[in-house]
């Protein structure tokens, strides 16, 4: 079989020459895309979602441009619409980060703006007649898709999708379910609908901050995507690509079947990032001793590594403070607390959390907990309904080292 070498680039956003290919995961986005439905595309936060939608970008269907936009920092609906606009409607000077258009998007909507001379016009909302940001986007979305040939179709990935409405929700609840249904709206219109698809991206559940909005049923015409781990053989063949590439500090012969292995058994929950923190913690190791033979000792060392680097996880810890606070709060950490040192939790030890923090929603915070992938419900002893453990073990083994004492 032949490894193609890539480099070990923690924390970035996998491009062409350093992406592990997933056929399974792109295959099955194609098709979900292919069915002409909007998509939530959701998985935990470096789950590799990113990266898979630069990939799709960087190798497009004939019939479909891509558009990506990223607004985990936007905070108001004026501010989410402009940028929205703004990627559609620039020409060649993307200065912003956040926007990314691959070539053929580039050419795509460059025509579609060109058609009729100044068709599609610009994006305004506070000069003139006075506009919702919303109504003024739909007016130019609108115009945009009369350009749009039959046959050929604009994917417009958004990316953090849920975050910004979070964003949004905390200073104005209001603007932010506006924002959903207008979105609604969006989709709901028919000729744009007929040319234009978008593709929510999340790290976050947006079903949980859907809820807590009143607005649950806006977005229940989207169809969900999830983001799986690696298979064990993925995994094992990323692990090969990585230690192939010429700067990897150990020889890619010493990567055994029984060190792989044990990698794996380590990691268990084998998203590419998790290989990545692992082998590049090893890297680091062997290269500062100068080791150059693999043992399983190192292995654990390196993995202990990993627990001791609050940098790695703590977007995880950080993430509850701003979703929750006071007494969910504390409910939510003793939660984890106690699924961290005990492995697991139970639904009776959860409620009685529950009534000492006086959480009366209790549902559906643990259901918030499980669509953001800090744990998933598992079969519970006999007689005493559902458990619940951390769906990452190397995440669960940090949060006992870093959170829970
Ligand atoms: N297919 C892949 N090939 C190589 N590296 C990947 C791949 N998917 C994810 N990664 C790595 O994992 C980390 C998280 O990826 P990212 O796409 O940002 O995840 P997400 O968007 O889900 O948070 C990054 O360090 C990235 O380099
Ligand atoms: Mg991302």
């Amino acid at each position: 079989m032949m490894i193609k070498p890539i480099k070990n680039l923690v924390g970035q956003t996998a491009d062409k020459d350093n992406f592990f290919e997933r056929p399974r995961e792109t295959k099955k986005l194609w098709d979900a895309l292919a069915s002409g439905e909007h998509i939530l595309f959701v998985a935990p936060r470096r789950s590799g979602k990113t990266s898979l939608l630069y990939y799709l970008q960087d190798n497009p269907q004939e019939d479909k441009a891509l558009l990506f936009l990223e607004v985990e920092s936007v905070s108001s609906v004026e501010d989410f619409f402009s940028r929205l606009a703004s990627a559609l409607l620039h020409d060649d000077e993307y200065t912003s980060t956040s926007i990314r258009v691959g070539e053929k998007t580039r050419g795509f909507l460059k025509r579609i703006r060109s058609i009729g001379g100044d068709a599609v016009g610009k994006f305004e909302f506070t000069e003139g007649e006075k506009m919702l940001p919303h109504k003024a986007f739909e007016r130019l979305l609108g115009r945009i898709v009369k350009n749009i040939p039959d046959g050929e179709r604009l994917v417009i990935m958004i990316d953090e999708f849920a975050q910004a409405v979070q964003n949004i929700a905390d200073k104005t609840p209001d603007d932010a379910k506006m924002l959903l249904l207008a979105h609604r709206e969006l989709r709901q219109n028919r000729a744009i609908s007929a040319k234009v698809q978008f593709l929510y991206c999340g790290s976050i559940g947006l079903e949980y901050v859907a809820e807590r909005l009143g607005a649950s049923n806006a977005i229940n015409d989207v169809r969900t995507s999830h983001l799986q781990p690696l298979r064990k053989e993925e995994a094992e063949s990323m692990i090969r690509s990585i230690v192939a590439h010429p700067a990897y500090s150990l020889a890619h012969n010493e990567f055994t079947d029984e060190i792989i292995a044990q990698i794996l058994q380590q990691i268990r929950w084998l998203v590419p990032y998790y290989l990545q923190i692992l082998l590049a913690e090893l890297h680091t190791y062997t290269a500062e001793n100068e080791v150059s033979r693999l043992s399983p000792d190192i292995i654990t060392l390196a993995y202990n590594h990993v627990l001791s680097n609050r940098q790695y996880f703590v977007w995880w810890e950080e993430r509850l403070r701003k979703a929750f606070k006071g007494d969910e709060r504390a409910f939510v950490m003793a939660v984890l607390n106690a699924a961290a040192t005990k492995d697991t939790i139970d639904a009776a030890e959860i409620s009685d959390l529950a009534q000492k923090f006086s959480i009366e929603q209790h549902k559906s915070i643990i259901a918030a907990l499980t669509h953001d992938g800090y744990i998933v419900q598992i079969e519970g002893r006999t007689g005493f309904g559902v458990s619940y453990r951390f769906v990452s073990p190397m995440l669960q083994d940090w949060w006992r080292n870093n959170v829970a004492h």
